[in-house]
């Protein structure tokens, strides 16, 4: 799992770009599908998964606790599960590879069974906190014995039966939800989680498709109340899992700031907790128009038209933070073309993510030549107003996919090439990237 090789890439200026394209599943719905169907007592089908390495971290995980995961010739994977309470002593350390997804949702799993499990990872996960799903996973009873602060490698021994717990999230993260609610699947009695800021919900629609008995209910300021009751049973599912919108943001962005573009990308999830990018770039001006709107999978999805378009800077709203979080690199590069000025704050989250997204985003973007100022939570930027972008530099990717494909598009907008000394992370997420980039610009 771990990126042995560097592998640098030129991205320079670039053609309209043109055509229609279908972009790979969504990163979080799939890993999900694999844990729940590996939970659930017989087959689960599902098509569309996201073959993205951070993805099959996941499926070798649940492998290795005893479910059987296959996936057929045609694209298809059947997954067997070995029912809710039934995982198995994994014999290896589980390596999470890049994947923050896998590790703080299987800690959560792991944390309510009578089994103890070693965690692994790159240098970026292994840089990265685990301190917030170590906090409640150990109120719940899950003895966990992490390296300095909190970090990887770390071993969790569950305790089976698991203590129920009411958890207030103390940050807004679907991942340490997600961890609290999983572990309440094997836990008797009721596990709730309190949730001031509403955060990607596909743990809650999908457990609840699986069978379990979940409620959520809304205060009146928002505050949300998810119930889930343990122990659960959950039934096999079928599952379509939409295209990813982290992953179409790149080409929406794209089409947006490359002179000439006009391309259709199909089949793009627009779950309301996750379309906040959409939202910003139209308020910034972008076109992009929503074709046949349709349910996939339980979840809205669209095809988007995207035009060139003249941008204008805005104040993102830090409010629409959570339902673009993993977006934020992206949009800074629409600011960067936009004309004037894009504000953003609220965006503390960012600093932890596969790299700290606001530091890596600020140095890179100065060195292509874009006027930026970091806060303590965002970036400010002046946009050139649609002139193109100076280049010329080598970026560290820092083992982050999100930070790479968002300098590769920068390059289709800049006079000189932008190399990036590590395009390998790209695979954790984004498998055919380049390929999809290379048959729009024919
Ligand atoms: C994810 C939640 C988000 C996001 C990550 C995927 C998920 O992380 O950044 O890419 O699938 O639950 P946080 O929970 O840390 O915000």
């Amino acid at each position: 799992m771990t990126h042995q090789t560097a592998t640098t890439r030129s991205f320079s200026a670039s053609a309209p770009l043109k055509g229609r394209i279908a972009i790979p599943g969504d990163k979080s719905i799939s890993h999900r599908s694999l844990m729940l169907s590996a939970l659930a007592v017989g087959t689960s089908r599902v098509t569309g998964l996201l073959e993205g390495h951070d993805v099959l971290a996941t499926a070798a995980a649940m492998r290795a606790m005893g479910a059987t995961i296959e996936r057929r010739d045609d694209g298809e994977w059947v997954i067997d599960g070995v029912g809710v309470g039934g995982l198995l002593q994994p014999r290896e350390a589980l390596d999470m590879g890049n994947s923050g997804t896998s590790t703080r949702l299987l800690m959560g799993l792991v944390a309510s069974h009578p089994i103890t499990a070693t965690f692994v990872g790159d240098a970026s996960l292994s840089g990265r906190p685990m301190g917030r799903v170590i906090d409640p996973l150990a109120q719940m009873g899950a003895d966990i014995t992490a390296s300095p602060g909190g970090r990887l490698p770390l071993m969790v021994r569950g305790l089976a039966p698991a203590i129920p717990l009411s958890y207030r999230l103390p940050m807004a993260s679907a991942q340490v939800k997600s961890a609290v609610l999983l572990a309440g699947l094997n836990t008797p009695g009721i596990t709730e989680v309190i949730e001031p800021v509403p955060t990607r919900d596909h743990s809650e629609r999908m457990l609840r498709g699986f069978g379990a008995d979940l409620s959520v209910e809304t205060d009146g300021d928002g505050t949300r109340h998810i119930r889930i009751r343990g122990e659960a049973e959950l039934r096999p599912q079928t599952i379509v899992v939409p295209g990813d919108p982290s992953s179409a943001a790149f080409f929406i962005v794209a089409a947006l700031i490359v002179p000439g573009s006009d391309v259709t990308i199909a089949n793009v999830g627009l779950n309301p907790t996750r379309a906040g990018l959409v939202e910003v770039l139209k308020q910034m001006g972008g076109d992009i128009e929503l074709l046949d709107q349709r349910t996939v999978g339980g979840e809205p999805v669209a095809d988007l038209r995207v035009r060139h378009s003249t941008l204008r800077g805005i104040e993102v709203d830090p409010a629409i933070v959570p339902s673009m979080v993993d977006e934020f690199p992206i949009l800074f590069m629409a600011a960067a073309l936009a004309e004037g000025r894009t504000t953003t704050t609220g965006l503390d989250e960012l600093r932890v993510k596969e790299s700290d997204r606001i530091a890596v985003m600020a140095t890179g973007l100065e060195a292509i030549g874009v006027h930026v100022e970091e806060s303590a939570d965002g970036l400010i930027i002046d946009g050139t107003g649609g002139d193109p972008l100076a280049g010329g530099a080598t970026i560290a990717g820092h083992l982050d996919h999100r930070i790479c494909m968002s300098f590769a598009i920068a390059g289709l907008v800049s006079r000189a090439p932008v190399e990036i000394d590590d395009i390998a992370p790209i695979a954790t997420s984004f498998p055919n990237f380049e390929d999809l980039l290379a048959g729009l610009q024919q």
